[in-house]
């Protein structure tokens, strides 16, 4: 158990919207290092699964779903209620990120969210094309409010563990790779700064690259999805387009690639979901695998970030930045079970609870690439042993993204006016030394693999032999 320690206060009105996976997950961490009053957090969901919990503590809830018609009245009152500075934590799915963010500071109230979620229904709107539906289209979103709406209340937004903790991760690495390599220069302080540092290390790409080993004690059963979060979310960005941020090194893109004709051009989408999107990656525990290029809002943030511009503001470096995600093996087989069925969720779904996984880790680290080195891995790998020892009501997945929100609260506790942030905004040390704690092991592993180890094996293969680090070598094709 992690010792009670407060590390920052909230002196208005807490909402939490969301009691799921991650929402049960946070209340722990908040208990332990927030200083609020309880009789002052109201807590929404349309589900009463997990009331218990709350009715125990004597939390407030309110069981409804918010909705694009009553966001407003449901939520101001709540969040002004009483004097001070609200917060209001936003874990759910299907509750637009923008609208509730931008109400939240129109009232003063600080705001934190996991992801830029829509409204229900985007996710499936067929009047949409892949383009409409990308996180590409929801990040330009919060990002055209932050230029329209400059500074004021802090609200983080996209603070789980990717995206989220995993921006932090990539500073570290870079630090860790710097004074492994022998370069010489001052620690980043700006943006510039760190694309600076990544281009000068020669960092190509980055895979977010995870490995969930975790397993339950019954085998998963023939038309249900399971997995060791939320489904519902897991199956809505599965069925986005797969994205990447697209770095400068590539000299091919599948056929299917498309780039974007508005924002910030650091990314591109294929017309593929990228649940059914595969992709060649390395992570401690398994060496080389195969992971799933889901589409992520970090994918694209930390690509965004580490662009360096030339004087006409022509990108001259950025890396490929994408998520290469093999979920637990239950998961595998329930996406393949899915998409088996064109794409038709089961009829049942369910998340494991830390009381039926028997044993796994969640292995969940930024692989950097392309380098002098060749490609580093550094992360986190937290057993569900270690996690049911740190806190309740979470398997290991749920450790790494609520004790990622706490870190995003202190920091904007910390700094109650820096605006819209993401987690790239922030300072890394301050919110990996809050989440540390909660992460089990972090490790830092060099790999000599590469995308091109093995190959062409039985068969001739269309691979660049020159650069193994393209994404035409990473693709599974
Ligand atoms: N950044 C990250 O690392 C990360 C990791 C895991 C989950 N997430 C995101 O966090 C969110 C929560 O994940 P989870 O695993 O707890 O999901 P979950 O499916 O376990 O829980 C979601 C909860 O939201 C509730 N809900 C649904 N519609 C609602 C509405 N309109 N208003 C209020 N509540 C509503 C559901 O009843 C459910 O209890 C999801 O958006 C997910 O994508 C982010």
């Amino acid at each position: 158990m992690v010792e009670k320690k407060i590390l920052a206060r909230i002196d208005g009105p807490v909402v939490l919207i969301g009691f799921g996976s991650i929402g049960r997950g946070v209340l722990p961490l908040l208990e332990r290092h927030i200083d609020f009053d309880p009789k002052r957090l109201v807590v929404i969901d349309p589900s009463d699964a997990d009331r218990h919990l709350l009715d125990e503590r004597g939390i407030t809830f309110i069981q409804s779903a918010v909705t694009r018609d009553n966001y407003r009245e449901l939520l101001t009152p709540l969040l002004t209620a009483g004097g001070g500075q609200g917060f209001c934590i936003n874990l759910s799915v299907d509750t637009s990120s923008h609208d509730i963010m931008d109400l939240a500071r129109s009232l003063g109230a600080l705001y934190i969210d996991t992801v830029a979620e829509p409204w229900l229904g985007f996710y499936f709107d067929q009047s949409k094309g892949p383009g409409d539906r990308s996180n590409y289209a929801l990040r330009e979103v919060v990002l055209d409010l932050r230029r329209r709406s400059p500074g004021g209340p802090t609200a983080v937004s996209c603070c789980g563990a990717n995206p989220g903790m995993v921006s932090w991760f990539v500073k570290q690495a870079l630090l860790n790779l710097q004074k492994d390599i022998g370069l010489d220069g001052a620690e980043p302080t700006t943006k510039a700064d760190w694309a600076a540092l990544a281009q000068r290390l020669g960092v190509k790409g980055i895979h977010i690259a995870e490995r969930d080993t975790q397993r339950a004690n019954t085998p998963k059963k023939r038309g249900m999805f399971v997995n060791t979060w939320s489904v519902e979310g897991f199956i809505s960005e599965g069925l986005q387009p797969a994205e990447l941020g697209w770095g400068t090194h590539e000299n091919w893109m599948p056929e299917n690639g498309r780039t974007h004709s508005t924002g910030c051009q650091a990314a591109i989408y294929l017309m593929q979901p990228g649940a059914n999107t595969r992709v060649r990656t390395w992570a401690p525990t398994p060496g080389p695998q195969y992971g799933f290029l889901v589409t992520h809002n970090e994918a694209i943030s930390i690509a965004d970030y580490l662009t360096v511009h030339d004087g006409s503001g022509k990108a001259i470096y950025r890396p490929t930045c994408h998520y290469a995600y093999h979920p637990c093996d239950d998961a595998v087989l329930s996406l393949h079970e899915m998409f088996g069925q064109a794409g038709q969720r089961q009829p049942e779904w369910k998340i494991f609870d830390e009381n039926e996984i028997v044993d796994g880790i969640d292995e969940l680290g930024v692989l950097l690439y392309g380098h002098g080195k060749n490609a580093y891995w550094y992360g986190s790998r937290l057993s569900v042993e270690e996690t049911r020892k740190l806190a309740p009501y979470q398997n290991a997945t749920g450790m790494q993204v609520t004790s990622a929100v706490l870190a995003g609260m202190v920091w904007a506790l910390e700094n109650p006016k820096a605006g819209i942030v993401e987690a790239d905004d922030m300072d890394f040390r301050r919110c990996l030394e809050v989440q540390t704690p909660y992460l089990g092991s972090i490790e830092g592993h060099y790999t000599d693999w590469t995308p091109l180890e093995g190959r062409p094996g039985l068969f001739p293969e269309d691979i660049d032999t020159a650069d193994p680090w393209q994404f035409k070598n990473i693709l599974v094709r």
